[in-house]
Parts: C-alpha cells; sequence; structure tokens
C-alpha cells in the first residue's frame, strides 16, 4: 500500500487541474440538446481542453492493465449505462439522462468530475434517480475528515441509496489521484462504518458513486469499455475530487457554475464547497 500524501504546493496545483475540469463541465452544458451526438460532445471538450485550456485528456489512450487503449477525450455513459460509455454517432434524444466524465491533466496534475444531464425534458423517475445519487455523493464527501474511515464514506452513500430503492455497483469504485489518473486507495461506495483505511490530512481522491434505479449487476458491452446495467434499468453518477483537510475536507473540481450542494452541506458543513 502506498498512498502519497499531497504538499500544500501539490494541492494547489491539483486546485488548478479541479477548476479545468469543473469548467469543461460547465462549458459543455449549453450543448447537451436532443439531436447532438457523444461524438460531437466528444470534440467540443477534446478541442476546448487542447486549445483553451491548454489541458490534456487523460481519459484519451489511457490504457490500464489489460484494455484496449480508451479511445475518446471524455466518457459519455446515457440511460442504462453507468460509466466509461464511450461516444458514438448515436444522436441524443429528448427523456435521455446523460453522464459526462472528464479528467484533465494541468502540469502533470488530474483533476477527475463527472456530473448528470438532462437532455431535454426529463421523466420525474428519471430526474430523482439523478438528484438522489448526487446526494449519495454529497452524503460521502459529507464523512471526510481527518480519522474518518474509508468504510464510513461507503456506509454513508449506501445505506441511503438503499432506503430509497436504488442499488450500488460494486465493480467500480472512487481512487486515489494526484500525478497518476488512479491511485490508491480505493473509494469503495457501500461498506461498514470505522472500517477501512482512516483518513489523513493530505489524501486526496474521488467520491464517485454509481447508482442503479434497479439491481446492481452490470454487463459489460462489446466495445470492451461501456458498462452498463444486467437488467437494463437508469443509472446515474456524479464525482467530485477531494482533498482531506486538518478540518475536513476541500472540494477540488470546483469552479463558478457548479452544482451547489444540497441544504443538509450548507447548513453544517465542516468542509469548504467554495461554490
Ligand atoms: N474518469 C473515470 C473515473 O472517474 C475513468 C475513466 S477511464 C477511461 O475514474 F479510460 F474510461 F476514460
Ligand atoms: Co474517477
Ligand atoms: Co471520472
Amino acid at each position: 500500500m502506498s498512498i502519497t500524501l499531497k504538499s500544500p504546493a501539490d494541492i494547489a496545483a491539483m486546485r488548478i487541474a479541479g477548476r479545468l475540469a469543473a469548467e469543461l463541465l460547465d462549458y459543455i452544458t449549453p450543448f447537451i440538446q436532443p439531436g447532438i451526438t457523444t461524438n460531437e460532445i466528444d470534440k467540443l471538450c477534446y478541442d476546448y481542453q487542447v486549445n483553451v485550456q491548454h489541458s490534456i485528456p487523460a481519459p484519451l489512450n489511457y490504457a490500464p492493465g489489460g484494455h484496449t487503449p480508451y479511445p475518446r477525450s471524455i466518457c459519455t455513459s446515457v440511460n442504462q449505462q453507468i460509466c466509461h460509455g464511450v461516444p458514438n454517432d448515436k444522436a441524443l434524444k429528448a427523456g435521455d439522462i446523460l453522464n459526462i466524465d472528464v479528467t484533465p491533466i494541468k502540469d502533470g496534475w488530474h483533476g477527475d468530475s463527472s456530473r448528470m444531464y438532462y437532455v431535454g425534458q426529463v421523466a420525474p423517475h428519471a430526474k430523482r434517480l439523478c438528484e438522489i445519487t448526487y446526494e449519495c455523493m454529497w452524503r460521502g464527501i459529507d464523512q471526510v475528515r481527518p480519522g474518518a474511515t474509508l468504510g464510513d464514506i461507503g456506509h454513508a452513500i449506501q445505506v441511503f441509496a438503499e432506503a430509497q430503492g436504488y442499488s450500488v455497483v460494486r465493480e467500480f469504485c472512487g481512487h486515489g489521484i494526484g500525478k497518476k489518473f488512479h491511485e490508491e486507495p480505493q473509494v469503495l461506495h457501500y461498506g461498514r462504518p470505522g472500517t477501512g483505511l482512516r483518513l489523513e490530512a493530505g489524501m486526496v481522491f474521488t467520491i464517485e458513486p454509481m447508482i442503479n434505479a434497479g439491481r446492481r449487476e452490470i454487463r459489460q458491452m462489446p466495445d470492451g469499455w461501456t458498462i452498463a446495467t444486467k437488467d437494463r434499468s437508469l443509472s446515474a453518477q456524479w464525482e467530485h475530487t477531494v482533498v482531506v483537510t486538518d478540518q475536513g475536507y476541500e472540494v477540488l473540481t470546483v469552479s463558478d457554475a457548479t452544482p451547489p450542494p444540497p441544504d443538509f452541506i450548507r447548513q453544517r458543513s465542516h468542509g469548504t464547497a467554495k461554490t
């Protein structure tokens, strides 16, 4: 096990990468309309990163052990797709829910964030899944402070998701992040309080729960990357990169237009969710 603690200078650099991730998600927001294809979204994000941000899209050609290189700059997971959806030439249609997951690299540091987007008018049950998943992420973030454990984070997410009648995907998790895209530790989105790694100031990791409306089982699509629900139920995901601070946490993947935290966070946060 080697978990790198980030120095104040490292965190300052990661704040910049994190802001670029959030600003990229802001930039793409008005383009998410019926008729656009996920390949067109990918191209817009690539061009913005390379020409405007001067950042590198980490997913492009990313090839962790055993995988064929990822062929796009972002992940776009639609409806029953859980994560790692590969952009393609199919047009989005009104009623779709879409996760866009971006990871710019700036000065060697990674910022990893994803949000849910509504395509046109979306059914109430689909909106509810997206909103509850957002609250799942924040209930996980709310646990982050020195002395808490990774199990505390996973537990907070799992109990809330399951109380709403949803299920938590087990095969994919949050992760340490820094100069590498995926570092230790693994941050599971289920678990038991007081178990697992104890958090220390300077740790940086993502919290990115994948919540299914139906059963938790997954299937991999023939493209070798896209993961979908086995029962074809809808799935949602949100992701932030956070650093453990002396007081609690700081969310690094924020911009001026970041969606605000839920009210329960604004009321009693020990963290700094700068929005
Ligand atoms: N951004 C994803 C995450 O949150 C990882 C995508 S890997 C890719 O960890 F190769 F699919 F891009
Ligand atoms: Co991630
Ligand atoms: Co991500």
